[in-house]
């Protein structure tokens, strides 16, 4: 989506983990960029331009005076035509050669000659990356605009543990996904999005809990996040991966999820509650374990209140209806009760579609009646969809 057809260049440096650079760069193929790759010498110790080469389908620059080059000015063609340049791996040394202004091999003069956004993912050794020396040299590059992403905690090549690591794969794509979607139709809008099943304590051990994975909140806040939102995911637990750029607050129950809403939403643009929130919760839960006895075990509940229908403000209110029969006609009732803009209609009966599953296949109805049905999709498609009506429900 974001990232189809857009031009990337990929900038490859000799840290161990050039490696990685392999799996970013396929990764960005299979998402549609045409990634064209940059590589220093010493990049070519760590990592083969046939590699790169066969997983871009494109040719690999390597030198700054190759005669095979199709490129006329190499370097300057290569920073004409990127739509935005990364830097990953990024080792010390082209990061001083940055800050300089450096400009003596094929990836330094590409960044020096061009004008679009580039990012930076550092991976070298704690001791060089805590350097007041590379410190100073990647502020100068923040304060200039340059996008750092990572690097991170963890173990490192050398065995020590400590600040140094390669932000993952996901990170470097979320960041160039942001930045390239910036300026997009949710640019300066701020959605607060709900995702996952609440977990309602029944003792400290077990809970009652729902089927949701979260994947269709996650999905939504990714995607307005790469059409320039602002976003805040207010999300249960779930084993899904904090997406990058995106303000995360986990909640665990209804009346967690409820509260945090409450202060959240009433100051955004738009609130979609794609969480699958418990209708009740024990009424007690109790604080030492329950023990296995001979007799029935009851458990009293209470109902959870309703946060779409009780949380004010002047903002975008999208409703999920999660329905096994009446679809169209449980989710507009659910529309008029909650007072909301759009409902999206789920059929959860449908095979391979809503809770736990990567599609999903959903009817949009908007306030005043208007419907579209939808194919089965995947759920950041669904996700662009019910971003599209938020959009214009905004303008
Ligand atoms: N919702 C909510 N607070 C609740 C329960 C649900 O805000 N306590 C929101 C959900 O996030 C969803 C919408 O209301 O966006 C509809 O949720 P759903 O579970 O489909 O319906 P309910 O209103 O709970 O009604 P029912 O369970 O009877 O279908």
């Amino acid at each position: 989506m974001i990232l189809s057809n857009r031009t990337i260049i990929l900038g490859i440096t000799g840290s161990i983990a050039a490696y990685k650079a392999a799996e970013l760069a396929s990764h960005l193929v299979q998402l549609g960029a045409n990634v064209n790759i940059i590589m220093t010498e010493s990049a070519e110790h760590f990592i083969s331009p046939l590699t790169l080469r066969s997983l871009t389908g494109r040719p690999v620059a390597t030198g700054m005076f190759e005669l095979n080059s199709e490129f006329v000015i190499e370097h300057i063609s290569l920073a004409e035509a990127a739509d935005i340049v990364v830097i990953a791996p990024a080792t010390a040394n082209i990061i001083a050669k940055l800050a300089a202004g450096l400009a003596d091999d094929i990836l330094s003069s590409t960044v020096l000659a061009t004008r679009s956004p580039i990012i930076i993912a550092p991976a070298m050794n704690v001791n060089m990356y805590e350097n007041q020396i590379t410190q100073s040299n990647l502020s100068k590059l923040v304060s200039l605009g340059f996008i750092l992403v990572g690097p991170v905690k963890g173990r490192l090549a050398s065995g020590e543990m400590g600040l140094g690591r390669f932000a993952s794969i996901g990170d470097i794509t979320g960041a160039i996904c942001r930045r390239l979607g910036e300026n997009g139709d949710l640019a300066r809008r701020h959605l607060v999005i709900t995702a996952g099943g609440t977990q309602e304590p029944i003792d400290p051990v077990r809970y009652i809990s729902n089927r949701s994975s979260g994947k269709m909140g996650y999905a939504l806040a990714e995607a307005a996040r790469d059409r320039g939102a602002r976003v805040t995911l207010i999300a249960a637990p779930s084993a899904l991966i904090e997406p990058y750029g995106v303000e995360l607050c986990n909640v665990n129950t209804a009346m967690e999820m409820y509260s945090v809403v409450n202060d959240i939403a009433p100051r955004s643009d738009a609130l979609i509650m794609a969480a699958a929130v418990a209708d009740y919760r024990p009424a007690n839960a109790v604080q030492a374990k329950i023990k296995k006895a001979d007799t029935p075990l009851t458990l009293d509940l209470v109902n959870n209140p309703d946060i779409l229908d009780n949380v004010k403000g002047n903002f975008v209110r999208v409703g999920f209806a999660a329905e096994s029969e009446h679809l169209a006609e449980n989710a507009r009732a659910k529309l008029q009760r909650k007072n909301l803009d759009l409902i999206v209609a789920n059929d959860i009966t449908i095979a391979g579609s809503g809770f736990g599953a990567e599609n999903n296949e959903v009817v949009l109805i908007r306030r005043g009646g208007t419907e579209r049905k939808l194919p089965l999709l995947s759920k950041r498609e669904v996700a662009d969809k019910i971003l599209d009506e938020v959009a214009s429900l905004l303008r």
